[in-house]
């Protein structure tokens, strides 16, 4: 009775609190974009419990709402801090990736004290992180990864009392990391990684965090020395220091962390010996890297009796031998050692007791053969083995290893035939036999290779006839075998290799003639045939292959008329000489550019000098040693001459020099014009261009040359645009000593400064001509079609080069600060060159000769985000403005345009890559055969314009990924999977930083 009584009292108040926490669940329902319809259930007219609701969890006595879990369900909007704070017994929420875009409410947080557990990872919030967010005593897991909070990590965060988790990985956070992190001494992860800190140590103090068992600092800008109080933490499990600055040695003491599984520091600085003693200790060990320092010493022989998993050493300066215990790891699937010194073989039984995936030992000194049981578990793909002195054949147990996709063994000294069923492997997709001495022929059973993209044969001692059946590698785009001993005819079946791109042969005895049909190769780029035995005529097919490029028949015993189809042709190489061929040359191939081409057949005749003057091959051969004769001492008298003119010009200059007080003309190099005829030279008639920064005329001096003459717009008030020679002399406000330093610098790649003048009330800068105008002019105009895809590569190269230099190499480093496509000009071969760096800087001096650098921070599309809340312009500001021009050259667009909307031409291409792919960003005027490149070079862009400065790679090394993508043997479709892959270091990328 009394009990009825009781819970009659209590059920109103019961109801209206489950009431009162629907409705603010309600409310926050209200508050959010829904596009999945997660909150459909959350309804209250059916006085449902809420705790049925989708994600929510209520206390089974007290049936209040302790749990929200929203996770992934695609919400969006502010996070509701006031009315879930109100749910007096919530302690787990998690709205983990989602579209939560506001900042942290600072108080209404505070009032959720009795929250464990707050997962806000993966969504859009902003702001600084709250100092008062350690009042919440009782918060266990704090997990803000992946969003876009800005500022410090408040030192406050040091009084979270109960925190094990602690998440901030991906944010915009900046400063340093507090030593005060140090108090939280329940932490069990401390996740800091890839924000973009200061630079700064690893502060001691995280030394205290005795529980801790994950330490993931990647990418934190951490430099000096690891700290010794490190070696306190016991329960480490996961030592992840990677991609930061830090030097010294690697402390030996890591030894002695023995619960560790995991140790990543690859890509800091470490030097000196890897630690030799105490592995045997580490029994948990399992995954080791320590790639891209510069460690000495050899790889100890304890860490190679553990029972590893992953094993990357890669460049570093280790020598000595890999230890044979390393074969006895059950687990071992990867092992990557390339980049280094070391010698000796491999373990015979490498493989034979592990599950190896990926081997890659290149780039050392190791000889011997390949271990015969590499494949022995079935699961092989990549054998990498490039630059070693190996020896033997392939073993005949790869011919069985059907998972193998990619075989690199260049440029060791491996002979013997191939064994027959290994040519035929199903999955193969890249095979490199180049600089060896295999001999035999390619079996008939490559008909079995049907993924094959890349079959590199050249300079070996192949030999034999290239079977019919390479017909059936439908897949093929690069197919060489130069300096081999391949004879016989072509096989009629190439004509079915569609995706053909690239078939060198040059080198070798084939002869007979061309199989017809070759025009269904429609996307052969390079045909290399050169100095073989070929015969009969150039069939006119060729001239119908319309992205071939590159074409040499020379050295063969081709016969009859050039076919005029030829024309059709954008040849960039074309050698046809020392042929039988007879007849006209095409008459656009009658050019001095191609005077070359056609050398040696002795039928042919054209306009070109040189061809054609006598049939008497006698009597040629006389004319010729009579021009010797009279051409020998013709040149030593003009030499002679040539040397005693500038000697007395030099004089003369030197006198000259002591005598032009009145004039303020700078010359950085050897000049032959003065001013006057500069300044004559500056009407509209020459303009050639104009920027923010001036106007642009091109000057034909009186020696013939041509020169750019740039014309500098100030904001001072003095400037008389008029350049009126009657005007005062030009107050020095430091723009000459600016102008100095710029005119010194030397690179192939940079425009030469040839000389300023700033004597008649205007100043000028001098210099060199560029005939092919700016980059930016010519891609986005209806000359673009005149930039394929290996000029545009060339030019984004020549152009990182360019700025790699001036922040490199330059004392002080210079930043351009205005980097743009109509900054890089072209040369007559369209090589590019940078210009008008620093020229931002120097214009803007003002009057009392102090630097304001707000003015100009770039042109429109250019700009690096962070300028909006850092106002500064630094070298990641170039790096970015880098970045959008390699965009243009691949997508051929303009960085901003009506069409992008709210966006720029980065927006763009990262929007349109995620919804429609890689084929609607790169501009459809390139060559498809060129993709795989185009998208590395594309990956290399996005690098360079991460939102996060950070994330971009230093010029430096963008040089590097950009040789690395054309480089080497130009494995062009080294893989299809679209990833950077460079050429040797290629697994140095694989690990998703190529910082
Ligand atoms: C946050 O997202 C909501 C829902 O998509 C949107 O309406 C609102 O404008 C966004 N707010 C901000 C600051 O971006
Ligand atoms: C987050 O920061 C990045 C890089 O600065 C920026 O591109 C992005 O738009 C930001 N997102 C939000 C929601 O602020």
């Amino acid at each position: 009775m009394h009990l009825q009584i009781l819970f009659m009292l209590l059920l109103p108040t019961l109801i209206l609190s489950i009431n009162q926490e629907s409705l603010y669940l309600h409310t926050i329902k209200l508050g959010f974009d829904d596009p999945n319809g997660v909150f459909s259930n959350w309804n209250l007219h059916d006085n449902s419990s809420p705790c049925n609701w989708y994600g929510v969890k209520c206390d089974s006595l007290t049936r209040s709402v302790t749990s929200i879990d929203l996770s992934n369900t695609n919400i969006a909007g502010p996070f509701p801090a006031s009315l879930l704070c109100r749910l007096k017994y919530i302690k787990y929420v998690s709205f983990y990736n989602n579209s939560i875009n506001s900042t942290l409410p600072v108080e209404e947080l505070c009032a959720c004290k009795s929250l464990v557990h707050l997962d806000l990872a993966q969504n859009l919030l902003v702001g600084s992180l709250p100092s008062s967010l350690a009042e919440l005593h009782e918060l266990k897991y704090l997990d803000l990864t992946g969003n876009n909070f800005t500022g410090e990590i408040p030192a406050s965060f040091g009084a979270f009392r109960r925190l094990e988790v602690l998440g901030l990985v991906e944010n915009l956070l900046t400063g340093t990391i507090p030593p005060e992190i140090g108090n939280i001494s329940s932490l069990k992860q401390l996740n800091l990684s890839y924000n973009p800190f200061s630079p700064g140590r690893i502060p001691p103090e995280i030394g205290n965090l005795t529980n801790l068992e994950v330490l993931w600092l990647t990418d934190c800008g951490l430099i000096g020395e690891v700290p010794g109080t490190l070696r306190g933490l016991n329960k480490l499990v996961n030592l992840d220091l990677s991609l930061n600055n830090l030097y010294g040695p690697i402390p030996s003491w890591l030894t002695e962390l023995t619960s560790v599984e995991q140790i990543e520091l690859y890509n800091n600085s470490f030097s000196g010996e890897f630690p030799v003693n105490g592995w045997s200790n580490m029994t948990s060990l399992r995954r080791v890297d320590v790639s891209m320092n510069r460690v000495t010493g050899s790889i100890p022989n304890g860490l190679c009796e553990l029972p590893l998993e992953s094993l990357n050493l890669y460049e570093n300066q280790l020598y000595g031998e890999l230890p044979v215990a390393i074969a006895n790891s059950p687990n071992l699937y990867e092992l990557k050692l390339f980049g280094n010194s070391l010698n000796g073989t491999l373990p015979e039984d490498l493989g034979k007791f592990s599950p190896l995936v990926w081997i890659d030992v290149s780039n050392n000194e190791f000889s011997g053969e390949i271990p015969v049981n590499l494949c022995g578990n079935g699961v092989l793909e990549e054998v990498l083995m490039i630059d070693n002195s190996f020896s033997g054949g392939i073993p005949g147990s790869f011919s069985q290893c059907r998972s193998l996709l990619r075989v690199r063994l260049a440029h060791n000294k491996f002979s013997g035939d191939v064994p027959v069923e290994f040519w035929g492997l199903p999955r193969l997709s890249l095979l490199e036999l180049t600089d060896n001495s295999f001999s035999g022929g390619i079996a008939k059973t490559i008909a079995g290779a049907s993924n094959l993209s890349a079959l590199i044969l050249s300079k070996n001692e192949f030999s034999g006839n290239i079977p019919e059946e390479i017909g059936f590698l439908v897949s093929l785009v690069d197919f060489v075998g130069n300096d081999n001993k391949f004879s016989g005819s072509l096989p009629v079946s190439i004509v079915n290799l569609e995706q053909l791109g690239r078939m060198d042969f040059h080198n070798n005895e084939l002869s007979g003639k061309f199989p017809s049909g070759v025009h269904s190769l429609k996307k052969l780029n390079e045909l290399n045939l050169a100095n073989n035995d070929l015969s009969g005529e150039i069939p006119r097919e060729i001239g119908s292959l319309s992205v071939l490029n590159y074409l040499d028949l020379s050295g063969n015993k081709f016969s009859g008329e050039i076919p005029v189809a030829l024309q059709n042709l954008k040849l960039n190489q074309l050698n046809l000489s020392n042929n039988g061929l007879s007849g006209g040359i095409p008459p656009s191939y009658a050019k001095g550019m191609y005077k070359n081409s056609f050398l040696g057949n002795p039928g042919l005749c054209g306009d070109i000098g040189g061809l054609c003057d006598g049939k008497d091959e006698g009597k040629t051969a006389g004319y010729v040693w009579l021009l010797r004769l009279l051409f020998v001492p013709a040149v030593l008298v003009f030499v002679v001459g040539v040397v005693s003119f500038y000697w007395k010009y030099r004089n003369y200059k030197k006198a000259k020099r002591l005598d032009r007080s009145k004039w303020t003309l700078t010359s950085f190099h050897k000049l032959d014009f003065n001013e006057f005829e500069v300044l004559r030279a500056l009407d509209e008639d020459n303009l050639i261009g104009s920027g923010s920064s001036g106007k642009v005329y091109k000057v034909v001096l009186s020696n013939g040359e041509a020169a750019a003459v740039k014309k500098l717009s100030r904001n001072s008030k003095k400037v008389d645009e008029s350049c009126d020679i009657e005007k005062g002399k030009y107050q020095d406000d430091g723009f000459e000593a600016e102008v100095e330093t710029l005119g010194k610098i030397r690179h192939k790649n940079i425009v030469r400064l040839w000389c300023c003048c700033t004597t008649r009330g205007c100043k000028l800068l001098v210099y060199e001509y560029m005939p092919n105008g700016s980059l930016g002019d010519l891609l986005h105009s209806s000359k673009s079609g005149l930039l394929d895809w290996p000029k545009r590569f060339k030019i984004a190269t020549d152009a990182a080069e360019g700025l790699s230099y001036l922040h490199h190499d330059c004392a002080p480093p210079i930043v351009h600060r205005d980097f743009k496509s109509n900054n890089i000009l072209l040369d007559g071969e369209f090589g590019a060159r940078v210009a008008d760096f620093g020229v931002a800087k120097v214009i803007d001096v003002d009057d009392k000769g102090t630097m304001s650098m707000s003015v100009i921070a770039g042109s429109c599309g250019y700009i690096a985000p962070e300028y909006a809340y850092t106002l500064q312009v630094n070298e990641k500001s170039d790096i970015y403005s880098f970045g959008v021009v390699v965009l243009e050259l691949v997508t051929g667009k303009l960085p901003v345009g009506p069409e992008y909307g709210e966006k720029d031409l980065v927006k763009w291409v990262c929007a349109t890559l995620d919804q429609k792919g890689i084929n609607h960003v790169i501009d459809p005027k390139l060559d498809s055969c060129f993709k795989e490149d185009i998208s590395k070079v594309l990956q290399i862009g996005l690098l360079c314009t991460s939102p996060l400065p950070i994330n971009r790679p230093s010029m430096r090394k963008v040089v590097k990924m950009l040789q690395e993508v054309g480089g080497g043997d130009q494995l062009k479709t080294a893989n299809t999977d679209g990833k950077l892959t460079p050429y040797y270091h290629e697994d140095a990328s694989d690990q998703g930083n190529v910082a």
